[in-house]
C-alpha cells in the first residue's frame, strides 16, 4: 500500500469523514464517496472520554479494509490513551494514525510516532481550536502530518471556528513539503478556499459530503477541492 501522505497522487486531498455515513450501509457509503472522487476515508474515533461521544472501533476499521481493499483508512484517534489502540488498528488494517497532543506529555509524543511508523503506517498530530500553536511546533518533525481541528471534537455539523486558520499558517511555515496539513471540522464548499489557502492541503469533510444526497456528493468533493 503506497503511503499516500507522503507521496499524494494529488493535492489537496479530500477526505470524506464517515462519521456522518449512514452506519447501517457503511460500505456502500464509504466506497461510493470514494467513486465519487473522494482520496481517502477519515474514521473519527472517540472513546467518550477525551470527547463526549462514542463512534467507532477497531472492528469497523477490519470491515471497511475488507470491503474496500484498495481504500486508504486515515483513523483520527480522539481518545485519552491512544497507544493502547495502536496495534488493534494497526491489525484491523488502518494506513494512517492521528493521536492528539492534549493527551501526552511532550516527552511521549515523538516515541509514540516511532512506534506507528516503524509498524508501516503514517504518524498524525492533532491539536484542538483552545490549544495554543505553541504545543504542537515542537513536535511537527516528529509525524507525516499535522491536524488542525476547526471545531471542538465530538460531533459532525459543528460551525467551523475561524480564529483557527492564524494557527494554520504558523504551521503551514514550519512543515517540509512530504508533509501534509490536515484540517477538520465544519468545512463546506464556501470556507473551503479559506482552508486551502491557510496552507491545508487534506481536506475533511463529514456533513458536507453524507449530508447530500449521493447524487450531488461527487459534485460536493469537486468543489471542495477547488
Ligand atoms: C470532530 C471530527 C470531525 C467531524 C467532521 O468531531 O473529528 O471529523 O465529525 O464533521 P463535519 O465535517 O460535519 O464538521
Ligand atoms: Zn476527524
Amino acid at each position: 500500500m503506497p503511503k499516500l501522505f507522503k507521496r499524494p497522487k494529488r493535492l489537496p486531498l479530500i477526505a470524506p469523514s464517515i462519521l456522518s455515513a449512514d452506519f447501517a450501509k457503511m460500505g456502500e457509503d464509504a466506497g461510493g464517496t470514494l467513486t465519487a472522487g473522494a482520496d481517502l476515508l477519515h474514521l473519527d474515533v472517540m472513546d467518550g472520554h477525551f470527547v463526549p461521544n462514542l463512534t467507532m472501533g477497531p472492528d469497523l476499521c477490519r470491515c471497511l479494509r475488507r470491503a474496500l481493499p484498495d481504500a486508504f483508512l486515515d483513523v483520527h484517534l480522539m481518545v485519552t490513551d491512544p497507544a493502547k489502540f495502536v496495534d488493534a488498528f494497526f491489525d484491523a488494517g488502518a494506513d494512517h494514525l492521528t493521536f492528539h497532543v492534549e493527551v501526552l506529555p511532550p516527552e511521549g509524543i515523538a516515541p509514540l510516532a516511532e512506534r506507528i511508523r516503524t509498524l508501516g503506517m503514517t504518524a498524525g498530530l492533532a491539536i484542538n481550536p483552545p490549544t495554543p500553536v505553541e504545543r504542537i511546533l515542537p513536535h511537527l518533525g516528529a509525524v507525516d502530518l499535522a491536524l488542525v481541528m476547526s471545531v471542538n471534537p465530538g460531533f459532525s455539523g459543528q460551525s467551523f471556528i475561524e480564529s483557527v486558520l492564524d494557527k494554520t499558517r504558523a504551521i503551514a511555515d514550519e512543515l517540509q513539503p512530504d508533509q501534509r496539513l490536515q484540517m477538520d471540522g465544519g468545512i463546506k464548499p464556501s470556507n473551503a478556499p479559506a482552508v486551502r489557502e491557510a496552507g491545508c492541503d487534506v481536506l475533511v469533510a463529514a456533513s458536507a459530503i453524507y449530508g447530500l444526497p449521493v447524487a450531488k456528493r461527487a459534485a460536493a468533493i469537486a468543489e471542495l477541492r477547488g
